[in-house]
């Protein structure tokens, strides 16, 4: 029996989102295949994530060192490790998210700085930080309107690109993906690359 976080980077409606249809897909298959998991949705845009601020890393910080924390302080530092705790107790990660001006919407952004702490998720040594999450499997379902695959937009792709570093940042380095992609640059095909992306996303969740 696998811990499995669905992570849902995305308030749109499915009727209206790539990756929110990626992201229900994959869920109901995954269920429809493994009912006895435990499967926690965690929903972005409905969750509370106050902004990486002076007074949350403040938190975290003296957490680190040991040192006394405000009452403020502790009730920031306690939110963004709530969220880290969680992700460390998954076996399985789902995270569904679009590209929005090249890079992920605000909230997800947030949501792995609050994860990105040295000592728990990666450690710093003489020859480089150093992932300490082990033992995860890992799908990334993405959705972006233009062709960012390859070609000439290819180095502007800070969406899929920059989870997947993160990830590698944290010891992950094996993540699967399903990626929607160029349905807006070319409209007349939108349905077929749409129609692709979830029936891939409904497969991959029956093996996941
Ligand atoms: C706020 C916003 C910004 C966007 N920025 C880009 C962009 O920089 N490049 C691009 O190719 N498409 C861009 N798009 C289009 C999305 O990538 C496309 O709609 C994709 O399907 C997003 O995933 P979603 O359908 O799950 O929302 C943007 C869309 C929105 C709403």
């Amino acid at each position: 029996m696998a811990n499995v976080l669905f992570i849902k980077a995305n308030g749109l409606p499915a009727e209206r989102s790539v990756s929110v249809k990626l992201y229900e897909e994959f869920l109901k298959n995954y269920k429809a295949n493994n009912a006895a998991d435990t499967i926690t949705e965690l929903d972005l845009f409905q969750a509370d994530l106050p902004y990486y601020d002076a007074t949350m890393m403040s938190g975290l910080f003296k957490e680190s060192t040991g040192d006394a924390l405000t009452d403020e302080e502790q009730r920031l530092a306690d939110i963004a490790n709530g969220y880290l705790e969680q992700f460390l107790a998954a076996d399985k990660i789902v995270m569904a998210f679009p590209l929005w001006n090249f890079s992920i919407p605000a909230q997800f952004l947030t949501y792995l700085f609050y994860l990105n702490q040295a000592g728990k998720t990666f450690k710093y040594t003489a020859e480089g930080p150093v992932g300490l999450v082990t033992g995860k499997e890992v799908v990334l379902l993405n959705a972006r309107g233009g062709v960012y695959s390859d070609g000439p937009m290819a180095s502007w792709e800070m969406s899929l690109n920059y989870v997947k570093n993160i990830l590698a940042h944290f010891g992950i380095t094996n993540p699967q993906s399903v990626i929607v992609e160029g349905h807006n640059a070319a409209p007349d095909q939108a349905q077929d690359l749409i129609a692709a992306g979830i029936e891939k996303a409904g497969e991959l969740a029956a093996k996941f």
